[in-house]
């Protein structure tokens, strides 16, 4: 099939290369020239495992770049529409960039198409599409308006997109659904995955992709309620985890005995220093939007976002707490971006906590395997950072570590060598990446969230105290 993928971001440029992978013909279309030529000469606007090599595999054949919106949907039978919905001043998501590819598409096309929507959107955004083509004199009969939500994660989208759990496409008409649901057969029926892929599956996929047909609007809401569902498992494990500090409780003990009961799962229950990236806080407020424009105050969702908030405050007096004061401490910093994975850094509980730490007269030597180049921007005007080029030696000559990324390569970190080179022999970890037993047995000190502290014997801050301290959200009793 011929598809045009407007807007080549995290979601437009996986999807473009995925439909390719499926043996479809792409035209990845994005207004920004420089970005284009860029992707043209095979290199990547943001890091995400796979991404070069599809790219690199079907441009120029299967895949080509475009900025001419107007040709670009003439020649397609299908138009996905994946540009960005950032989150306006009180949380509704900005659809301008919707209505103006709408708008467009209307004025171009001149025969029977399918628009469907792939960024996230409120609900009844395909109806503002459909009324925008009208107003703007396309025929009726000459589109329909699907919705088929993206669920990918970043750092896996390309195995996300490729191995779904399901696809959800939400249309009106018998005839739109069945199109956009053949774009996918070879993932519902499985000849992909027989014949032509090189992208290993991930450990979680069962073989099947489910095929989820529904309203237009009811797509739209499975991809809201999704999301702030996610965001509401891990605000759920983060309090639990601050009553195990106060319990002497060990929150990952109790995160696996939850989550051993197949209605709840186990994914999604890890704690740590809160959500970011770029959905679930703007996803959750365009949610909250929503429902307050449809009369319902969804106050849930506002106790996730508080929840999410707080957890970074708990973090940072966790630290003091295991520092006694902050001003004038060296710390190494483990981690940048939202998550592992990525370079991305947008809503990074990473970002404000090492803003705090340099207000409070840390200095800070950081380290992230990806995200140091865009997080300059940010953090470069702050002074009191240094930047290191491995875990080591953001550590080297540091009072104490701090993890605040789960990155799998910190998940490996040398701890005898770490504790060589580190002046306290303190790990704080916002992540939770190591057993505590194991920790304190290779001579570190060791701080992690919903866990009690582990400290080896004769470490200087548990001499002269008593051999189990309590403590409350990081602070001391
Ligand atoms: C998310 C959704 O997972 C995806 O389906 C949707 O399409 C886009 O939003 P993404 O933002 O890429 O994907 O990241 P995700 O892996 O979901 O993690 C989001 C944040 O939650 C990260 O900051 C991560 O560190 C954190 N997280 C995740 C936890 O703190 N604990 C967990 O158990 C899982």
């Amino acid at each position: 099939m011929q598809i045009a993928v407007i807007g080549s971001g995290y979601v437009g440029l996986v999807a473009a290369v995925g439909f390719c992978e499926l043996g479809h013909n792409v035209i990845c279309v994005d207004n920004d020239n420089a970005k284009l030529q860029k992707l043209r000469d095979g290199m990547m606007p943001f890091y995400e495992e796979h991404l070069k090599k599809l790219v690199r595999r079907h441009a120029g054949t299967r895949l080509s770049f475009s900025s001419d919106l107007a040709p670009a949907a003439r020649d397609s039978q299908v138009i996905f529409i994946a540009v960005g919905t950032p989150a306006g001043e009180n949380g509704e998501a900005d659809l301008s960039y919707v209505e103006a590819v709408s708008r467009e598409i209307a004025g171009a096309i001149k025969s029977y198409k399918i628009i469907v929507e792939k960024s996230t959107v409120p609900v009844y955004t395909s109806r503002w599409i459909r009324r925008s083509m009208l107003l703007n004199g396309a025929p009726a009969e000459l589109f329909e308006v699907v919705s088929n939500p993206e669920f990918l994660r970043e750092g896996s989208a390309i195995v996300d997109f490729l191995y779904p759990d399901r696809i959800v496409i939400g249309g009106d008409t018998p005839r739109s659904i069945a199109v956009v649901r053949s774009i996918y057969q070879p993932l519902e029926e499985g000849s992909y995955y027989a014949d032509l892929s090189d992208i290993p599956p991930p450990p979680s996929f069962t073989g099947k992709v489910q095929i989820i047909e529904t309203s237009t609007a009811s797509a739209e809401l499975i991809k809201h309620a999704s999301n702030a569902f996610l965001a509401m498992k891990i605000s759920f494990i983060n309090a639990v985890a601050t009553v195990c500090e106060a319990v002497g409780a060990d929150v990952a003990e109790v995160a696996t005995g939850v989550g051993a009961d197949s209605r709840i799962g186990q994914r999604f229950l890890r704690p740590g220093i809160g959500y970011g990236g770029s959905c679930f806080p703007k996803d959750l407020k365009a949610f909250r939007a929503v429902a307050r424009e449809v009369g319902y105050e969804f106050r849930l969702l506002d106790e996730i976002a508080t929840i999410n908030e707080e957890q970074k405050a708990r973090f940072l007096r966790k630290v003091r707490g295991a520092l006694w004061t902050l001003k004038g401490k060296k710390l190494g910093v483990l981690g940048i971006s939202f998550k592992g994975g990525t370079d991305d850094i947008r809503e990074s509980p990473a970002i404000p906590i090492i803003k705090a730490l340099v207000q409070e007269g840390c200095r800070l030597n950081i380290y992230d395997p990806a995200a140091e180049e865009r997080a300059q921007d940010e953090l470069g005007q702050l002074g009191a950072i240094t930047f290191a080029s491995s875990p080591l030696e953001a550590a080297r000559g540091a009072d104490a570590a701090v993890i605040l990324t789960d990155w799998a390569e910190f998940a490996e970190l040398d701890l005898c060598a770490m504790r060589e080179v580190l002046k306290y022999h303190l790990l704080i970890d916002g992540r939770n990446l190591f057993d505590p037993a194991e920790v304190a047995a290779k001579g570190l000190g060791y701080v992690s969230i919903g866990r009690p502290d582990s400290f080896p014997e004769n470490h200087p801050a548990t001499m002269n105290e008593p051999a189990q301290r309590i403590r409350i959200a990081g602070v001391n009793l």
